[in-house]
Order: C-alpha cells, then sequence, then structure tokens
C-alpha cells in the first residue's frame, strides 16, 4: 500500500509552562492518505492546535515523527496551507492582494501574471467574484473566511490544515461554506486534516473522524465516513449519520472523562 501523505507516528509533546512540564500529546497517531480528508475532534484543550503546528513543522515533537510526502518533517513546510477560525487579514491590502500574500513568500514558478488570474480564479471559485478590491473589514465573516481559504490555496500546497475555520460563523453561513468546501475540493483538490468542535461538519466533510482523548491526547477512535454520491446536507438527516454521530458524542463524552471508555466496546 502507498505511503500515507500525512504520517504522524506516536508523537509526544509538553509544553513548559510557568507552572511545570504541560504533556499535551501522548503517543499520537494520524495517517492521511493522498487525497485523503481526515477530521480531527476531541475535549478543548486535548491538543488539536498543537497538533496543526506540529504537521506545519512550526513545533518539533519531542518524541516522534511526523512525515509529508515521504519526508520527515523538521521545520516549517512550504508544501502545507494552513486556515484559522479568526483570519488574519492585512488591513492595508486588498482581498486579492491578501489572498497572493503566500506567493511572495513561497517561491514559486508562476509570473505575477498568473499569480493573479490564480487568486482571481480562487476568488470566483468560492463566490468572492467582484470583491477582490474591497478591503478585508468591508467583508462578512463568512466571506472572509471565504478568502482566507484561498489564500491558505493558493500556493497549491499538498496538504491543508484547517484548524476550526468555520466556528465563529451562525449555522446557515458554515453550511453554505461546507458547499464551498467540496466545490473547491473538486477544483482543486488536496490532502487534509480539519480541526472541529462540530461532528455533523466532520461527518459532511471528511472520510475519516479522528477522536482525541482528553489531554494529553492520544488517538481513541477512528470512524470512516460513507457518505456515497455527491454530499448534500440532507445526508446529515439520514438515519446512518444520526447512528454515526451517536456513537461519535460517546467517544467525546469518554474523552471528556464523562461516560468509561470500556463502553466503547459494546
Ligand atoms: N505555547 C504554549 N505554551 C504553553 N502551553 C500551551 C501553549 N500552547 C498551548 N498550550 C496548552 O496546551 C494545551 C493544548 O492546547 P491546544 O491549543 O493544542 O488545544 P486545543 O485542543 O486546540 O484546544 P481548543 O479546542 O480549545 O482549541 C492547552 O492546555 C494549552 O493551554
Ligand atoms: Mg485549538
Amino acid at each position: 500500500m502507498a505511503r500515507p501523505l500525512i504520517e504522524i507516528k506516536g508523537v509526544r509533546h509538553a509544553y513548559q509552562t510557568h507552572s511545570g512540564r504541560l504533556p499535551v500529546l501522548d503517543g499520537l497517531m494520524l495517517a492521511v492518505p493522498e487525497g485523503g480528508f481526515s477530521a480531527v475532534v476531541g475535549p478543548s484543550g486535548c491538543g488539536k492546535s498543537t497538533l496543526t503546528r506540529l504537521i506545519a513543522g512550526l513545533l518539533k515533537p519531542d518524541e516522534g515523527e511526523v512525515w509529508l510526502h515521504g519526508e520527515l518533517v523538521g521545520g516549517p513546510k512550504s508544501i502545507v496551507g494552513m486556515a484559522f477560525q479568526n483570519p488574519v487579514m492585512l488591513e492595508w491590502r486588498t482581498v486579492l492582494q491578501n489572498v497572493m500574500l503566500p506567493l511572495e513568500i513561497v517561491p514559486t514558478r508562476m509570473s505575477k501574471r498568473e499569480q493573479e488570474d490564480r487568486a482571481r480564479h480562487l476568488l470566483a471559485l468560492v463566490g468572492l467574484e467582484g470583491f477582490e478590491d474591497k478591503r478585508p473589514s468591508e467583508l462578512s465573516g463568512g466571506m472572509r473566511q471565504r478568502a482566507s481559504l484561498c489564500r491558505a490555496i493558493v500556493h497549491q500546497p499538498e496538504v491543508l490544515i484547517l484548524d476550526e475555520p468555520f466556528a465563529a460563523l451562525d449555522a446557515f453561513t458554515r453550511e453554505d461554506l461546507w458547499q464551498t468546501m467540496h466545490a473547491v475540493k473538486e477544483k482543486e483538490p488536496f490532502t487534509g486534516v480539519l480541526i472541529t468542535h462540530d461532528l455533523r461538519e466532520a461527518i459532511f466533510l471528511a472520510n475519516e473522524v479522528v477522536v482525541l482523548s482528553g489531554r494529553p491526547a492520544r488517538t481513541q477512535y477512528v470512524m470512516d465516513v460513507h457518505l456515497k454520491g455527491p454530499r448534500d446536507i440532507e445526508h446529515l438527516y439520514t438515519p446512518q449519520t444520526a447512528d454515526a454521530l451517536s456513537i461519535l458524542r460517546h467517544q467525546i463524552r469518554i474523552a471528556q472523562g464523562r461516560a468509561p471508555a470500556k463502553e466503547a466496546d459494546r
């Protein structure tokens, strides 16, 4: 079998804090094949954002290994694109210029013209045609998040990491963005990890849901998601999805220490 594009092997990590050592990750395992999209859920503070920093090479694990595309990660990687809950946009630049920012940092063979065409193409793909010359403050939260998604993929990263990108949005805007994510993935294939607190979002967007235990986090449970055909919000209201959500909710309760682990073996 081909090697996973993202591979986390037995990663342990602790932060040094004023009050001592805080173990955050404890032997975490994760494997995402090329083109795969894994959602990672777990209790607040269990170490999910720490995991994203390790994948991006912004943090080195104390133990264990992070591999991206067959290479051991030892520092920041330009093949990784990232988007977060509260996108930071530069107010003195237009939306288009904000989207093009990574192309000024990551080496690219594209000419200036091609860079701009690509940024415009992505903005149109997420429904922001006509907003290219606006300033970030002129956009709604959902629009800013769409622009941030474009910025995360403008340099054609092989790996996309999304850390709760839709958490601050209202439910309808969030569902719109889920649909946009599917459209983007179809046109601009990537291998991704999505951190989320929303189990429906995990099921709707990912092909695998990984539940992390409470801190220090390890991989507690992995669920394959089998939604057939083009994904439709209606899929979230089928009996199969209700069953999957119930299993995941139970796993989260175990991770929070609110249900005994042995119940998981039922
Ligand atoms: N730079 C840091 N130095 C010290 N402690 C940190 C640092 N970053 C995070 N922590 C601590 O590590 C733990 C895990 O943090 P992390 O941000 O990875 O959690 P999380 O799962 O993303 O949480 P949330 O769901 O609330 O976003 C938390 O207890 C946090 O306080
Ligand atoms: Mg976090």
